[in-house]
């Protein structure tokens, strides 16, 4: 196995000196700006030939980042990477796997292709996979998916006193159904109705018997806030204390986390996939054990 070298991108910075160290690896410098007209320059500051490299890339808001991502791996390729892997602890574009209406593109194979085309292997965190079974029916390089139950469990355990955890939706029933059982507590799934990109309507069940329970919402994704602050006025309205959110990946779009806050939120905590304020659950040994696989193959 050749020693990895890993090249931080667009605020990945905090995840990769224990990465690095975790892997016996080197971290590389690149250069990445932007010329006055918004087009984008690239340059290693590190030498590549004959390296495995990684690009770790944090990438919500993915559309500023993905041209330059393209970029760097092409240019890793010319410059005599032996190959180049992606580490991108959150994944977008996983909504839009079938058109839902004529016309539509469907983003989620168009985002895949993309990445296939250039990178050999991809390690990700919990993506949001729905309708598919396995990341496999999208992409065609080998990939490694992580799942970030164990340490969220791990969390609830050590810090939520009589914890009842709740998904708030059918989607989240993965999520919340694995942390349950890993932390061996109780669990319950909301409905929800999707009205709007801003807009989403919950209906939750007869709860009065966990009203002495502190709540607990896991979902995978935290975008708009708004499935998590519908749940939160739910729950305290039916009675419950105030709850505590986890999200896996927390993007917070605008004001989501103040509003979240103002709801009657108790606590945010998320998995520190995208870099925020509120988190609490370090993926960092995850992510280096998925690495891992693929550096042996090198
Ligand atoms: C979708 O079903 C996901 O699991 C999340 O529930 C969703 O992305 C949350 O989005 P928002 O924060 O905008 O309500």
């Amino acid at each position: 196995m050749t020693i990895p070298l890993l090249f931080p991108m667009f605020g990945s910075e905090y995840l990769a000196d224990p990465l690095v160290s975790s892997l016996g690896g080197e971290r590389g410098h690149i250069e990445v700006r932007r010329f006055p007209d918004g087009e984008s320059y690239l340059r290693y500051r590190s030498p590549l030939k004959d390296r495995s490299v990684i690009l770790l890339a944090q990438l919500d808001h993915p559309d500023a980042k993905i041209v330059q991502l393209v970029f760097a791996v092409e240019a890793a390729r010319e410059l005599g990477a032996v190959s180049v892997g992606l580490v991108a602890p959150y994944l977008p574009y996983m909504r839009q796997d079938r058109r839902f209406h004529s016309g539509e593109a469907i983003t989620s194979h168009s985002f895949a292709s993309l990445l296939a085309m250039d990178f050999d292997w991809l390690v990700t965190i919990d993506p949001h996979i729905h309708r598919i079974q396995s990341l496999s029916e999208i992409y065609t390089i080998p990939t490694t998916v992580l799942h970030s139950a164990r340490l969220i469990a791990q969390w609830i355990n050590q810090s939520v006193e009589n914890a009842v955890l709740i998904g708030p939706d059918e989607e989240s029933r993965q999520w919340v159904s694995a942390v349950a059982k890993m932390a061996n507590v109780d669990f319950f799934v909301l409905t929800k109705k999707r009205l709007g990109d801003h807009e989403v309507e919950i209906s939750i069940p007869d709860i009065k018997r966990w009203s002495s329970h502190t709540p607990v919402i896991v979902d995978d994704i935290i975008s708009t806030g708004q499935t998590m602050i519908e749940t939160v006025h739910h729950l305290v309205s039916a009675g419950l204390c105030a709850p505590i959110c986890i999200g896996i990946h927390g993007i917070f779009v605008d004001e989501a986390y103040h509003d979240l806050i103002n709801a009657g939120t108790g606590r945010v905590v998320t998995c520190n996939t995208i870099r925020h304020e509120t988190n609490v659950i370090d993926v960092s040994d995850l992510l280096a054990e998925g690495i891992r696989t693929h550096l042996s193959e090198d």
